[in-house]
């Protein structure tokens, strides 16, 4: 099953979310949809058709880590995913390998499913530094144990407009894919993202390895969403 992930970044209110949920419950599909709202509206999903994500998890587990919330925290609110080492966490919170992976470990221990992200700057990108750069990334970020899902979005892709070409994605996605079903994962789901919208998901969705989409912009309001989840049908 394809798998859409919207991720809300730090936007969105309450009527942002029923609105969109609203319209999704309308529209017919059978892919898998995990919205990835900020913390304040994880809380009572009631959906059968929309999964809710976290965007971030605590380093640690419950206890004296003021403003922190804990996997067991998201756990409670009814969510079953967290995204764990987006880029901009990355960029703007210097998460490294060895946090993400700390991070996909207690997302696991709480019984919710990571979705780990990995992509190459636009330097390493344009030193043709992609492959080894990502293979680093996705051994050294995911969990010990466990169901986990991969994001694979360029950093350069992400809010820019600009996407990679077709034989680059069908060669990365390869090259995760062979990675992970030499340690017996190729059931995990490899996600494609970065400036996904309506138009430009058609030259992508039919590449191998390409299990579905996280999109960020584009998930926020229906009119950009819906067309997104219908080109996916
Ligand atoms: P974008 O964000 O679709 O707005 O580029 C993607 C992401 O950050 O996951």
């Amino acid at each position: 099953m394809k798998i859409l992930v919207g991720n809300w970044k730090s936007n969105g209110n309450m009527s942002d979310k029923k609105k969109l949920f609203a319209a999704i419950e309308r529209t017919k599909t059978d892919i898998k949809i995990i919205l990835c709202l900020p913390y304040t509206l994880l809380c009572c999903n009631k959906s059968n058709k929309i999964a809710i994500g976290a965007q971030n998890i605590s380093d640690y587990t419950n206890g004296a880590f003021t403003g922190d919330i804990s996997g067991q925290m998201i756990h409670d609110t009814g969510a079953k995913y967290v995204l764990v080492g987006h880029s901009e966490r990355r960029t703007y919170h210097h998460e490294n390998n060895a946090i993400v992976k700390n991070k996909a470990n207690l997302a696991v221990q709480n019984k919710l499913i990571p979705i780990i992200c990995i992509g190459e700057t636009l330097a390493e990108h344009q030193s043709n530094k992609t492959k080894p750069v990502i293979k680093k990334m996705l051994l050294n970020s995911i969990p010990d144990y466990g169901n986990f899902i991969i994001a694979y979005e360029p950093r350069w892709a992400i809010g820019s407009g600009k996407t990679p070409k077709q034989t680059e994605v069908a060669k990365i996605h390869q090259m995760i894919f062979d990675i992970l079903k030499s340690i017996d994962k190729e059931k995990t789901p490899i996600l494609f993202g970065g400036s996904i919208n309506a138009k430009n998901i058609t030259r992508f969705k039919n590449i191998p390895h390409v299990d579905g989409f996280m999109v960020g912009r584009a998930s926020l309001k229906s009119e950009t969403f819906l067309p997104i989840i219908k080109s996916m049908n």
